[in-house]
């Protein structure tokens, strides 16, 4: 996060963004749930440019076995970032910042799944970034919680996440690459719109206690909009799967 080079303008006159959107305007979300056969559960998630998929594998046996826990199950996330998902290739493998949001994804999701239900298992979350373009920590998140709802896994809730941010001195939701770049604060969170519960803050950058407060309220109202989303990914998920069971059923009865 540097200053704005000056031939770059994140916000015009009319309070508008580089991509056309207001300060409290999100960028378009998809997701589609249940998108792999071997995988217990799966999402593939479109935020703007970001494309990215979920597997879940598990509960299942903990290995290596010394990381088992005997009263709990353990959630394990790979977040990867593909080479060609950024515009200079990004070497392969786990790097700093990959082991980073890993570890804050894991901890935010072993803090809504029952893991007390799976002694000694451990959950295995695998992130994929397809594409990025800023935001990809919590468009990783969000996929993650429709792909472990859709692999069946008892958890108290969903979590929407997104990251708000600051870019010419103005509060402004859901960043791009440009704003996440040139802007001067990046706050990721992931809330649980039910009961306000916040399951991921970081910050990157300074925003002063009424920047913060107007943040929130951004996040607030993003994570019930990014809720509803997941919701209905699954809700179609699901439709589908009724649908091809009274298939089969009928086919049965022809038979
Ligand atoms: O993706 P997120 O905003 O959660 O994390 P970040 O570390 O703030 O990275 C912001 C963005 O920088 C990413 O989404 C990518 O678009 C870009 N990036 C990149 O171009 N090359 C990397 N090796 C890492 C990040």
């Amino acid at each position: 996060m540097s200053g704005t080079p000056s031939d770059i303008k994140l916000i015009d006159e009319n309070g508008i963004r580089i991509d056309g959107r207001k300060a409290d305007e999100m960028r378009p979300l998809k997701i589609e749930a249940g998108v792999l056969k071997r995988a217990d559960g799966s999402a593939y998630l479109e935020w703007g440019k970001n494309k990215v998929i979920a597997a879940v594998y598990g509960p299942r046996e903990c290995h290596p076995r010394h990381m088992q826990n005997p009263a709990k199950a353990i959630v394990q996330c790979k977040y990867n970032m593909m080479s060609f998902s950024v515009s200079d290739r990004k070497r392969p493998g786990p790097d700093r910042r990959s082991i980073e949001i890993s570890k804050i994804i894991s901890e935010a999701l072993e803090n809504v799944v029952f893991t007390e239900n799976f002694p000694r298992t451990s959950i295995d979350v695998y992130i994929e970034v397809l594409q990025a373009n800023a935001g990809t920590r919590v468009a990783g998140l969000t996929a993650a919680s429709v792909a472990l709802a859709d692999a069946g896994i008892p958890m108290k809730d969903l979590v929407p996440a997104v990251a708000v941010g600051k870019a010419e001195g103005q509060i402004v939701l859901d960043l791009n690459k440009e704003e996440d770049n040139f802007g001067s604060a990046d706050l990721p969170i992931a809330m649980i719109p039910r009961t306000g519960e916040v399951l991921l803050m970081q910050m990157d950058g300074h925003m002063t206690m009424e920047e913060v407060e107007i943040a929130l309220g951004y996040a607030k109202k993003a994570c019930q909009e990014i809720y509803e989303v997941q919701k209905d990914a699954l809700r179609r998920r699901y439709a589908a799967q009724a649908g091809a069971v009274d298939e089969d059923d009928s086919s049965d009865e022809e038979a």
